[in-house]
This record gives C-alpha cells, structure tokens and sequence, in this order.
C-alpha cells in the first residue's frame, strides 16, 4: 500500500526530472545552434569572394576571408594602413560589392534603395542609399563606419562588427558608390581618429572548430561518467531504499556526483544537490532527508571523501 504509493510518487517525480532534463537538453541545442550553427550557416551562405591575392601586403592579412575552413586556430591580425582602406578604390568597392550582397540586400535592396524583400517588417524603414535626404546617421566615411559597426538601438540594422574591419571600410565606400550627390567633406579629426584605431589595433580572431566536432566532445563528455548503479530491487536494505528513493535518473545524477565540488563539506553538498532538483538526476525527496540519512548518502555516492561527524550547519555557502 505505501510502496504503491511511493512508487507512483517516484514516477511523477521521475517524470518530472525527465521533462526537467528534456527542456535543458533543448535549451543546450538551441544555445548550441546559436552559438555554432547559425554563424556557420551565415558563412555558408555568403557567396564567394574576390580573391584577396592582389592586395597591398600591409592590407592583405585584414582580409581574411571569413568564410574560410571552419577549423582554424585563432591568430591576431596586425593593424591595417589606414592608406590602404580611407579612400575609395576599385578594389575596396568590388569587395564592398560583394559583402553588400551577402550582408545587405535583404534589407536594403540591390541598389540601395531601401526596397529589399525583407522592408515588409521593418520600422523604421532603411534610408535611399542613391539620394541625399532622410538619411539619419550621415554619410560620410566615418558616419557610416559607425552605423556599420554599431548598428541603430531599436531598429532593424544591426551591428556588424563580426565584419572585419577593413572589410566593413570596404562596405562603406560602395554604400557611398551607390549614391551620385555630393558626400561633404570628412570632419578631419574623425578621420585622423579612425585612422589612428586602424593604424594602432589589430583584431583577435578565436580559434574555431567544426560543429562536427564540437558536438563529439560534448557527447564525448556527457559520456564519460557511467550511470549510477541502483541497488537491486530485492535489495531490501536501508542504504538502497534510500538510493532508490533519491536518484530519480541514474545518467544524470552521476553527472551531478562527478562534478561535486567541496566534497568534505556535508553541508555544502547538501545545499548544492538540493538546489539543483530535479534537473540534476535527483528526486525531490532529498528535501525530506535527516543528516543521517545524508550522511549516508555522501558516504554511498563520494566514498570516504565525507567527514566522520558532519555538521549540517557549518559549512560554507
Ligand atoms: C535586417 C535589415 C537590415 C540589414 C540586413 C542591414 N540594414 Fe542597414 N539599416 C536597416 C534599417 C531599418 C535602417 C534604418 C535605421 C534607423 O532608422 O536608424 C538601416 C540604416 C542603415 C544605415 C544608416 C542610414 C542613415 O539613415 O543614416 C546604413 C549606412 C546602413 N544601414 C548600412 C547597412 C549595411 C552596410 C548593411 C550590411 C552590412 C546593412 N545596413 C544591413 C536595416 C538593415
């Protein structure tokens, strides 16, 4: 009678871990899919480049082309001569061209004009890049490298600093090909300010590896601590009842045993695996235990690294 009942109770509480380990299990897919996918995808996407070879020496490193191998170690690339990416040339507007492309058009349209696919749900609306009015951030060289870089708060354009960038100098002077008027003349000490940034700082690219391997180390991980033994069930002994009654999902709970920190302080553990119920593979019933029976416990799951006389009080947070 009170077995039924504590073994339906152990089901709801499994079932309740179950979806508990089910929504993290998405949620880590979905930071995974963001944090590796979606860039990777971007960079799929992007249509080839021109080829960077004939690009002055001191430039040719800010090149980089991000659609390059997906395993790559990081590097710091050297600062780039401001000489090679202020003024507009044909080979800063061929690239600019086609970064637009991959980057741009969407929103902005193929010509600049404000009228990509995607204006339907845009608001505020982009700018005509091929006419002087309306234009809220400005148009000179300086003007639009910060609107690139930073993108505008609370609008559709976005920040694309991912952009190296010289790549994003290249970006700026074909939105500025694009229009026929007069640009005005630069603010002097902008310029000299974008060049010194240029002239003085390198970017860090990070190291990356494929989504492909990415995931066999996790999985590798998640792999390498075996699952809780549970006691057999004709084992009637105080020890496994208790086992029986606190593990609810063996897999994830020696995840949660083999990453117990401060493994002397009863307390302490006793605070960490309470908090963590039930996605950490424990049942709510460690709520319920006296210290003997986490005593016990500890003594079961992390061997003799449990003190003889365990305080509950004393620990550390
Ligand atoms: C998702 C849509 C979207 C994409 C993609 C996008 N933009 Fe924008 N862009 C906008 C919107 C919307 C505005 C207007 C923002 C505002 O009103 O402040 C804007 C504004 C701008 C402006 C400022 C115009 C002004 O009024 O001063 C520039 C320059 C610009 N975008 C360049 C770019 C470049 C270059 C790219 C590609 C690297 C790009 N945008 C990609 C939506 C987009």
């Amino acid at each position: 009678m009170s077995g039924e009942r504590k073994s339906s109770w152990r089901g709801e509480a499994e079932g309740l871990a179950n979806r508990y380990a089910v929504a993290s299990g998405v949620a880590v897919t979905f930071l995974l899919f963001g944090l590796i996918v979606v860039p990777a995808l971007l960079r799929e996407r992007r249509a080839p480049l021109p080829a960077p070879s004939d690009q002055p020496a001191a430039a040719s490193v800010g090149w980089l082309d991000q659609a390059e191998a997906p395993a790559s170690q990081g590097k710091d690339l050297p600062p780039v001569d401001p000489a090679t990416v202020l003024t507009a040339n044909a080979k800063l507007l061929a690239r600019g061209e086609a970064l637009f492309k991959q980057n741009c058009t969407s929103c902005h349209g193929d010509s600049g004009r404000g009228d990509g696919p995607a204006v339907a749900t845009l608001n505020p609306k982009p700018r005509n890049f091929t006419q002087p009015d309306k234009w809220t951030r400005g148009f000179r060289v300086t003007d639009i490298f910060t609107t690139v870089t930073t993108g505008s708060k609370g609008t559709g354009m976005a920040p694309f600093d991912f952009i190296l960038p010289a790549d994003r100098m290249a970006l700026v002077h074909y939105v500025r090909s694009l229009g026929a008027f007069d640009h005005g003349a630069e603010d002097p000490a902008a310029i000299a300010a974008l060049a010194n940034q240029f002239r003085s700082q390198g970017v860090h690219i990070p190291n990356r590896i494929p989504v492909s391997l990415a995931i066999k180390k996790m999985v590798q991980e998640q792999a390498s601590v075996p699952p809780l033994k549970l006691p057999a069930d004709d084992d009637k002994s105080e020890a496994a009842e208790l086992l029986r009654r606190v593990i609810a999902d063996p897999a994830v709970a020696a995840r949660t045993v083999a990453a117990t920190a401060n493994r002397g302080n009863l307390a302490a553990l006793a605070r960490a695996w309470t908090a963590g119920v039930p996605g950490n593979g424990f049942s709510t019933a460690l709520t319920g235990l006296h210290l003997e029976e986490w005593h016990a416990l500890a003594a079961t799951l992390l061997g003799a690294d449990v003190p003889e006389v365990p305080s509950l009080d004393g620990g550390a947070p």
